[in-house]
């Protein structure tokens, strides 16, 4: 019998699962797929049970995955599996990705395999175990035809809650995330003078891709970086020959500021305001995340600032609600630019990454006029 795809399982940080649930099941209503999620704090991960058979499908495809703000990955999924046996895991293993296999038509197996689990805490031991795990049953898989490699294919995930139990399931391709359990293995840069360096590192790996990475992030263009000390994120800039108007009270990393770069104004963050327009503003005071994401709306309108990456730290309470408000706020600015609609449009992403601890990652995009005359001249060529 094929197996009814009817459940999402949702990685997220642990202690958030409760905000990964709200914003699944707003979005799962939205695209009119209803169920209901089930959560336990601190498990690192949320499921969602649709009501109706086969419909985690369908959800995976209504919903924009990087549109999710709370969800390190997702799979689509059949039941929870508690009895594989400690003699032969293997086995059951490929009889279930036969199965999975089956039910998604697959003519070409899966693309590969991950093997996975909660990242909290408690799981080190597992996840040592998922390490060892791996290659025996990619090598099952292959021996079956499961595994061919095929860009186009889902991705294989089996996602263990012990050595016994977990889930077996597909992340779609194109629509999930690319790294292993969500998390990207970034290295900190020794010459960097804050861990906080690898929260802007990871911002632009995830928002922009390698192409628009290279086209916006170029020498010679002009930062202000409020609540920049000791210099993390100031660090990121300097590295890619940008010129950083560091903001803070508090002192700047020394090495950094002899790298000739880097001006700092020892000023408040929301005092502050540049006479000249720069490419880059981001942020990362400790604030109300309201005063925050209302102080970012207002440099993108006034053009202040091309590009906008800043954190929103969580309340205790309430954190779902607080990221809306925020949205709503940022929204109803941007959305007043008397310019024209064409002038007015921009992105806005919002992610809670690897980096991050009690809040979240912001990226605005409000394209300048010259920048849409140049899209616009590439378009017609
Ligand atoms: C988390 S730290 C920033 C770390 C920095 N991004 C890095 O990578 O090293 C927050 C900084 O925001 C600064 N800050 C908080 N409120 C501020 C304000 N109103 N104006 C300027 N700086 C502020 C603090 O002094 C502190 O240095």
């Amino acid at each position: 019998m094929s197996p009814s795809l009817s459940q999402l399982v949702l990685y997220c940080r642990a202690g958030f699962e409760a905000e990964c649930a709200q914003e699944i099941q707003q979005r799962a209503n939205e695209a009119e797929c209803f169920g209901f999620a089930r959560t336990e704090r601190g498990q690192g991960f949320v499921t969602f049970e649709c009501y109706e058979p086969g419909a985690a499908q369908k959800l995976a495809s209504a919903v924009d995955f990087h549109e999710l703000i709370f969800a390190r990955q997702w799979l689509v999924c059949t039941e929870r599996f508690t009895d594989l046996p400690t003699d032969d895991r293997v086995t059951p293993l490929v009889e279930k990705a036969q199965a999975l296999a089956d039910a998604l038509d697959l003519t070409n197996g899966f693309r590969y395999l991950e093997v996975e689990a909660p990242d909290t805490e408690e799981s080190h031991s597992l996840l040592s175990f998922c390490r060892k795990f791996t290659a025996p049953l990619s090598n099952g898989l292959k021996k079956a035809e499961l595994l061919k490699g095929d860009k186009k294919a889902p991705q294989l995930h089996v996602f263990l809650l012990n050595s016994s139990a977990g889930y077996i399931g597909y992340s779609p391709a194109g629509n999930s995330a690319r790294d292993a359990m969500g998390i990207p293995r970034l290295k900190f840069p020794k010459q960097a003078p804050s861990r906080s360096t690898l929260k802007l590192e990871e911002a632009w790996r995830h928002f922009l891709s390698p192409a628009k990475r290279k086209a916006y992030l170029q020498p010679g263009m002009k930062a202000v970086d409020l609540g920049a000390a000791p210099g993390g994120w100031t660090w990121q800039l300097v590295n890619q020959d940008i010129r950083v108007a560091a903001i803070d009270n508090g002192p700047m990393d020394e090495a950094l500021m002899d790298s000739g770069l880097v001006e700092h104004i020892q000023e408040d963050g929301f005092k502050y305001w540049p006479q000249k327009k720069v490419d880059w503003l981001v942020c990362d005071m400790v604030e109300k995340p309201i005063r925050v994401a209302d102080l970012m709306a207002h440099w993108l309108l006034k053009r202040r600032c091309e590009f906008a990456i800043f954190n929103l730290k969580l309340p205790m309470k309430k954190r779902y609600e607080e990221v809306q408000r925020c949205f709503d706020r940022m929204r109803e600015i941007l959305d007043d630019a008397q310019e024209g609609d064409e002038a007015a449009q921009y992105q806005l992403r919002a992610k809670q990454l690897y980096h991050d601890r009690e809040e979240i990652t912001v990226f605005i995009h409000r394209p300048t006029p010259e920048r849409l005359a140049q899209w616009r001249k590439g378009q017609s060529a």
